[in-house]
């Protein structure tokens, strides 16, 4: 069981909607991989249906270097989790994460992601449904709670009833968004209620933890923390999953690798190009010129485009 093979302090990238697709992971296994990744979100009304499939199919694509990974899943209807659950050991992972913390409206309008928070009965039977459709273990990422930090003693403890392999506790309201700093003030609270209702649940805090020394420092003072998961982090550093600070020269090979990557996916299907712009402050940072060049990046609209102006 992939949770238990993990040795504590393990880290985890972050799943990012847009970001941690498998083109991105590949990059991020390269310059220093996590413990563990996930995938974006997908849909399980999407996989539950023949007109969503192939799409979802797309998103839960996985590469040799991304091994383990967990699929992440999210929804509303319980028979679409049982479904979906049930073809992803098939797939390639190793586990599978339900989402019950996403703040996106849409999402949100759906019934799924953290409007799951206001429907407790509802999530549980999801989880249940997922678990016994498959032998991978379930676990679930959260927040604390809809709109009052407090709301964490009832929800989490809820979720804990239901003994999931690992509980990620993004340390945030769904009202908060990323606003305000994590509440890490609650983590001895919340070992507790893990220690107190289901100890053989790995628990993994999530929020404003930028690298694995931010990491590690947190451990420090919460050993009983299982595991660390980052997100935006990655964005000021990926190659924040090592204690390696990279050069400017490491940093262009890797925009380099992600151009390559980009293409290769592009022949099996298509992919907006457009995106990729989104990642190139990640690479071209922080010395003189790294502006220029981004604005030029900025007006491409392919990757020999870029690749020209990298070149030049
Ligand atoms: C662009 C973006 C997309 C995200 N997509 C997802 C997602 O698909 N599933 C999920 O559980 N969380 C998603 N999140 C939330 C992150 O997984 C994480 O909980 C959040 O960014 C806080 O961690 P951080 O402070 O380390 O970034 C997303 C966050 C960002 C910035």
């Amino acid at each position: 069981m992939i949770w238990n093979d993990l040795k504590s302090p393990f880290l985890i990238l972050a799943p990012m909607e847009g970001v941690t697709d498998v083109i991105f992971r590949q990059v991020i296994a390269s310059a220093g991989r996590p413990d563990l990744f996930f995938t974006e979100f997908t849909n399980v009304s999407s996989y539950a249906s023949e007109k969503g499939r192939e799409n979802a199919l797309e998103r839960l694509e996985i590469a040799p270097t991304d091994s383990p990974i967990i699929a992440q899943i999210w929804g509303k209807n319980p028979e679409h989790f049982a479904k979906t659950c049930a073809a992803l050991e098939d797939l390639g992972f190793s586990g599978v994460d339900l989402n019950f913390g996403c703040p996106d409206k849409h999402v949100n309008k759906a019934g799924g992601g953290a409007a799951m928070i206001k429907t407790p009965e509802l999530a549980v039977e999801c989880f249940r449904n997922a678990k016994k459709s498959t032998n991978l273990p379930v676990s679930i990422k959260t927040r604390l709670g809809w709109a009052k930090v407090e709301e964490y003693q009832n929800w989490l403890s809820t979720l804990l009833n239901e003994h999931p392999a690992a509980l990620t506790v993004h340390l945030r309201t769904k009202k908060e968004m990323s606003k305000v700093a994590a509440h890490y003030e609650l983590i001895p609270e919340i070992i507790n209620l893990r220690n107190k209702i289901s100890p053989e649940t790995k628990l993994i805090i999530n929020g404003d933890i930028k690298d694995k020394t931010a990491a590690f420092n947190l451990h420090k003072t919460y050993p009983e923390i299982d595991g660390f998961m980052i997100g935006r982090g990655v964005f000021q550093n990926p190659y924040c999953f090592t204690e390696h600070t990279p050069t400017r020269e490491e940093l262009m090979n890797l925009l380099k690798l992600h151009l390559d990557l980009f293409e290769q996916e592009s022949k099996k299907h298509y992919v907006s190009y457009e995106p990729l712009k989104h990642f190139f402050k990640m690479y071209i940072n922080n010395f003189p010129g790294a502006s220029d060049i981004r604005a030029k990046l900025m007006e491409t609209h392919s990757v020999t485009e870029a690749r020209a102006i990298i070149e030049s």
